[in-house]
Order: C-alpha cells, then sequence, then structure tokens
C-alpha cells in the first residue's frame, strides 16, 4: 500500500469517528490545513524523481478529493442533526401568533390609483419640496406680493423667510425650471394652510399637482384629460363640470365639480380642483430663471391642475371627516384593508 493511501484510509476513518463539528474540524486542520499532511506531500512532490511525479500526482488528487468530500458529508450530517434537534423542540400543538395584516392608508390607496390612471395617459412622476421658497410658491406663479395668500394669516412662515408650501403649484415651476417642453407630468405631495382644523379642513392637506406643456394644448385637453381620470376614478356614470374661476397663474382657470349618482350624496356637485391654461406670465417667469427663452408663450402653450386628494379620497371612500386621516385610529385605518 502506498503511503498516500494509508494516510487517506486514517483520514477517512477519522472523519467517521468524529462525533461533533469541532472533531471534524480538527481532522480538517490535521489533513488538509496549510501544513496538514495531505498538503505537505504536495509540497514534496518536488523533490521525487520525473517518473514518480504523474503517478504520485494523481494519487494525491484522488486522496484529497475523497477527503474533502468525506469531510463535507460528515459536516453535512452535523448541520441536519443540529436542526432536526431544535426543530423536535418546537411544540407544535401550541397556538401560533397571528401575523398582523395591515393595510394601505386611505389617502395612500387614492395617490396610488391616481398615480395609476395619469400613468396610462403619459403623466412622470415629479415631486419638490415641502418647506418652500417666496419665489417658487407665489412669485413664479404670477401671485404679486399684495395677494391674500401671500398674508402671515394664510401661510406658515419660517423665521429665515421661507415657508410652507400653500399648494403644490410650486412643482411646476421646478420641472420647468430643470428641463425643456414637452412636459407631462403630476405632482403628489403635501400642502400646508393656516386653516382651523375642522370635519373639512385642516392645515396639512395633499394635493395631486398636473402641468402638461406642449404645442397646441388647448382648454379641450384639460377637460378631457381631467373628465377621463374622474371617470376612471369614480366610474363611468361621472358627471364632470367646470365653472369659471380665477387662479393668477392659469388664464382662463377652471374649477373642477363632480356629480355621480354612484357615491353617497350623489346629488350634489362636489369641488375637487383648481385648474387652467398656464399663464404666459409663469413661462416668462421660468424663462427668467433658467436664463433662456425656452419656454416661448407663442410656442409652447399647457394646462395645469391641483386635485385636493383628502377631498377625493373622502368622496371615493365615504369619509365623514378629514381630521380622521391624521389620527391613526386602527379602528379607522382597518376599514379600508
Ligand atoms: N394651486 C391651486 C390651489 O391650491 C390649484 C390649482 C389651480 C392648481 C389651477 C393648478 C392650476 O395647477 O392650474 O387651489
Amino acid at each position: 500500500m502506498h503511503p498516500l493511501e494509508q494516510l487517506r484510509d486514517d483520514a477517512l476513518r477519522e472523519i467517521e469517528a468524529a462525533p461533533e463539528g469541532q472533531a471534524l474540524e480538527a481532522a480538517r486542520v490535521k489533513y488538509l490545513g496549510k501544513t496538514g499532511s495531505i498538503s505537505l506531500w504536495g509540497e514534496q512532490m518536488k523533490t521525487l524523481a520525473k517518473e514518480e511525479k504523474p503517478v504520485v500526482g494523481k494519487l494525491l488528487n484522488e486522496v484529497r478529493n475523497a477527503v474533502t468530500a468525506a469531510i463535507e458529508t460528515r459536516s453535512e450530517r452535523f448541520r441536519a442533526e443540529k436542526e432536526s434537534g431544535a426543530l423536535a423542540k418546537i411544540d407544535i400543538s401550541l397556538p401560533g401568533t397571528p401575523p398582523e395584516i395591515g393595510a394601505l392608508h386611505p389617502l395612500t390607496q387614492m395617490w396610488e390609483r391616481s398615480i395609476e390612471i395619469f400613468w396610462r395617459m403619459g403623466f412622470a412622476l415629479a415631486d419638490g419640496p415641502d418647506i418652500e421658497d417666496e419665489w417658487h410658491c407665489f412669485d413664479a406663479l404670477n401671485t404679486p406680493p399684495e395677494h391674500p395668500a401671500r398674508n402671515e394669516q394664510d401661510t406658515f412662515y419660517l423665521p429665515d423667510g421661507r415657508l410652507l408650501r400653500t399648494h403644490t403649484s410650486t412643482v411646476q415651476i421646478r420641472t420647468m425650471q430643470a428641463a425643456p417642453p414637452p412636459i407631462r407630468v403630476i405632482a403628489p405631495g403635501a400642502a400646508y394652510r393656516r386653516d382651523e382644523l375642522d370635519a373639512t379642513h385642516s392645515p396639512q392637506f395633499h394635493q395631486i399637482e398636473g402641468l402638461y406643456v406642449d404645442e397646441n394644448v388647448s382648454v379641450a385637453d384639460l377637460k378631457g384629460a381631467l373628465e377621463f381620470f374622474m371617470r376612471e376614478l369614480f366610474g363611468s356614470g361621472t358627471e364632470v363640470q367646470f365653472r369659471p374661476h380665477f387662479f393668477p397663474f392659469t388664464e382662463p382657470s377652471l374649477e373642477v365639480y363632480v356629480k355621480s349618482k354612484a357615491l353617497k350624496g350623489g346629488e350634489r356637485w362636489i369641488e375637487v380642483a383648481g385648474s387652467g391654461v398656464v399663464h404666459p406670465q409663469v413661462f416668462e417667469q421660468v424663462n427668467k430663471a433658467r436664463g433662456d427663452k425656452i419656454y416661448d408663450p407663442e410656442k409652447w402653450s399647457g394646462y395645469a391642475f391641483g386635485l385636493g386628494m383628502d377631498r377625493l379620497a373622502m368622496i371615493l371612500f365615504d369619509i365623514p371627516d378629514i381630521r380622521l386621516f391624521g389620527q391613526n385610529d386602527l379602528r379607522f385605518l382597518r376599514q379600508f384593508a
């Protein structure tokens, strides 16, 4: 018997006899470790005579593979034994801990549904900060300094002069500053006003802003898009009405009302959005900030809208009080699972 074969048999016997992982590891080190006996044989190879080398080399490989495989098999066995031992300790007759099944907040559901509908119309998502400067919130949107919205009674100002955005229309400006036309984005997010908290008003509420800028965009496009949206959201029987209004940043401006027999209180019109055709002054302000003339009001036109997300969710889910959105009451939230 070649001494290597003897070595292999010793190793295999020792591995088979190892009672647990530590003994097995000791055997591994003894034979296959850096200074292990099989490894040392590898180093002795260079001292062998030329004709011996291939024979011993082949044998050495076989021995090394056999020992390696035996160690793996044995260690796999230990692992399996350990696992079944742990399992045996579990009392499967005990009642389990039921997983708490959560649900998305109704506003989040509203948000996801809306994004999905606009996504089908080709709108991309845009975003902007809740803490804004006056320029993005008012000046760029053609809202003069004496406008009542800029009053301290209506807007939360920070000591440094910045403010909590009073509407998501700020994202229109940021989007146009960042990219040339055409633009087709929606921006869902929070907005803040100094309203007293009651069933229909909250100092923090949510909007989805929309902005579409291209060549030859008209009121007809605006109406088509919003009618489609409302019918997708509330059902095909939904009626949509546009009433003339005033916003500094659109001309003409329209308020959007919906009515649907499928909804609770379905006999009356409910205001859900402000909208209009982007005012040329807004493009001019954006040009000034960009330092170019790319939003040329002679070439490009656009429509914009701001949907009241809380309002839409209240209609869709028949929620009577806006305060419920912020109270974290599980009895309320569970109803939307
Ligand atoms: N920002 C308006 C508001 O908060 C809503 C609105 C009106 C947004 C007209 C628009 C728009 O983009 O074009 O009441």
